[in-house]
């Protein structure tokens, strides 16, 4: 008999491959607490001093880092009246206050302005950690203005909370123990494969976006994320049976009389926090249809591997999704 590849070869797979070690995770974690508590005892020692507090809302915050992630996504909250006018000068403004709060623990050339964030570099372990401002005018649930570092072009000011953004991620984590994040690293591995194999331009699909999608699915049923090769089929068809075109929107912080009425973007999937907030906005019809195309490809390959009629068939089909790391028995 022909041995399929079972939900227990891909979360092996995934714990071998895909996740980020827990003593990595926690390791990084404290890289980017020792930022946050300096940032805090500078704070209690200079009042008035106009950054407010540090919260990091990247995936290693929310647990679906991958292996390879290489950059840390921290808000830094800014008072809003004390932050340069001049859009343009408050990264730079930022990156001194920064060098100011972390004098002797950091070296002021570890603390760079760059287009829509301050980078800050640990030279010891490589670790990246990029600040992006929020600018905040006392908000209990942390909503601010965030500069959005998609837009290469001009600056987008987007009011969100990431602090909603990470209880959001862990309402769906207490649903679903374990298994919801774990699809949700999949998925990001799979777009990851997409990126490795593809000359040119890059395969678009954020790791937020993903987090929507897969929260979607969990809320409305559509998909059991307790059986991998399940999860990941479902995912797909999902993708590829709405092509991507049925807007995505989450009624936890706003009713869903507060969405646009018309369409506003060719891909719509909502911020849960801020109904005008299209998280895809900067997403072309191309970027849409590619994205289709390749959950065409996953989905077709997740299907012939479980007619398969060898094991190194199905692996082989499996492969295409997950990349030539993917075995069938770890
Ligand atoms: N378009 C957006 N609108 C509102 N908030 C956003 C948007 N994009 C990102 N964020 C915030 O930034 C956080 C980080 O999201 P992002 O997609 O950059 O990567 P990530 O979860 O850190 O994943 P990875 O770095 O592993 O790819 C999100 O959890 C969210 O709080
Ligand atoms: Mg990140």
């Amino acid at each position: 008999m022909a041995l399929k590849v079972t939900h227990a070869y891909v979360k092996a797979f995934a714990a071998r491959v895909v996740n980020l070690p827990r003593d990595m995770a926690i390791d990084k974690r404290k890289q980017v607490n020792t930022l946050r508590d300096r940032l805090k005892s500078h704070i209690a020692a200079n009042p008035g001093f106009s950054l407010v507090k540090m919260l990091h809302g990247g995936s290693v915050a929310k647990g679906t880092a991958l292996r390879t992630f290489n950059d840390f996504d921290v808000a830094i909250y800014v008072q809003r009246d004390d932050a340069p006018v001049e859009e343009a000068e408050i990264v730079e403004w930022i990156a001194e206050r920064l060098r100011e709060a972390y004098k002797g623990l950091l070296d002021p050339s570890q603390i760079t302005p760059g287009t829509h964030c301050v980078n800050v570099y640990f030279k010891s372990s490589g670790t990246n950690v990029d600040v992006v401002p929020v600018l905040y005018e006392g908000d209990p649930d942390d909503r601010g203005y965030l500069i959005a570092k998609e837009a290469v072009d001009r600056t987008d000011w987007l009011l969100t909370s990431v602090r909603l953004h990470l209880a959001f991620v862990q309402a769906r984590k207490n649903a679903c123990p374990e298994d919801w994040a774990q699809v949700v690293r999949l998925v990001k591995w799979w777009v990851r494969e997409q990126n490795m194999s593809s000359q040119g331009d890059k395969f678009r699909f954020k790791s937020f976006m993903i987090e929507l999608v897969c929260a979607h699915l969990l809320d409305t049923g559509r998909v059991d994320f307790t059986d991998y090769v399940g999860a990941l089929e479902g995912f797909f068809d999902y993708i590829v049976r709405t092509e991507l075109r049925e807007r995505i929107a989450f009624d936890t912080y706003y009713s869903a009389s507060e969405l646009p009425k018309e369409r506003v973007g060719e891909i719509e999937i909502f911020d849960p926090v801020n109904p005008t907030n299209n998280t895809a906005r900067l997403y072309e019809d191309s970027d849409r249809v590619r994205i289709v195309d390749a959950a065409e490809v996953a989905l077709d390959a997740i299907t012939e591997a479980s007619f398969a009629t060898t094991n190194d068939q199905a692996v082989k089909c499996w492969q295409a999704v997950l990349g030539s790391k993917f075995r069938g028995k770890e």
